[in-house]
């Protein structure tokens, strides 16, 4: 477990002791999980202060057979129960400035990894948990594999 020190939002991280074998591109896989955190501090933003308790992000990442599995947990205002599933379709945002892009790219940058994402509810209580998956074995397809940054990599313990 790793706790990576924010001002207001504790955010901790949690993979397997054995390191997991994965191909692929270590600059979109880092954009889509950065994205993923920006949109659930926000999430947490959405909620009024005092009814904020301790605000929590928590990366968790597992092997499951053919998958890499990175769940990211957020204490925010939570997924919606209806049009949850439009949330992904570029320029859908609820945030004023925002440009509805981020879960839009996010999704292609996973399914290029044959894998996709869901939105899911904090089994924990309050707020989304979304779940992105990577096929663990080969190499990544699409536009991952045309870029120079696609690359065989070991998920850190
Ligand atoms: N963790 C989350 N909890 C609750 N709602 C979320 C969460 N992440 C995204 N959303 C909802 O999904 C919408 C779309 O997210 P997306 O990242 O595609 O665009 P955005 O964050 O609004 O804009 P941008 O990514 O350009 O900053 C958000 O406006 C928000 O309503
Ligand atoms: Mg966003």
């Amino acid at each position: 477990m790793m706790r990576i020190a924010h001002p207001d939002i504790a955010i901790s991280a949690s993979a397997p002791d054995r390191p997991i074998d994965a191909a692929f591109d270590r600059r979109l896989l880092s954009q889509a999980v950065t994205n993923i955190i920006k949109n659930a501090t926000e999430a947490i933003g959405a909620v009024p202060e005092a009814e904020r308790g301790s605000p929590a992000i928590e990366v968790a990442v597992r092997q499951e057979e053919d998958e890499v599995i990175i769940d990211v947990s957020d204490t925010g205002k939570g997924f919606p129960a209806e049009g949850r599933q439009r949330l992904l379709e570029p320029y859908m945002t609820t945030r004023e400035g925002g440009t509805g892009l981020g879960l839009a790219i996010v999704g292609k940058i996973l399914e290029d990894h044959g894998g996709g994402i869901e939105l899911l509810d904090n089994p924990a209580g309050r707020g989304g948990l979304v779940r992105m998956r990577i096929r663990r074995a080969g190499e990544p397809v699409g536009i991952a594999s045309s870029l120079p940054h696609a690359d065989r990599l070991r998920v850190p313990a």
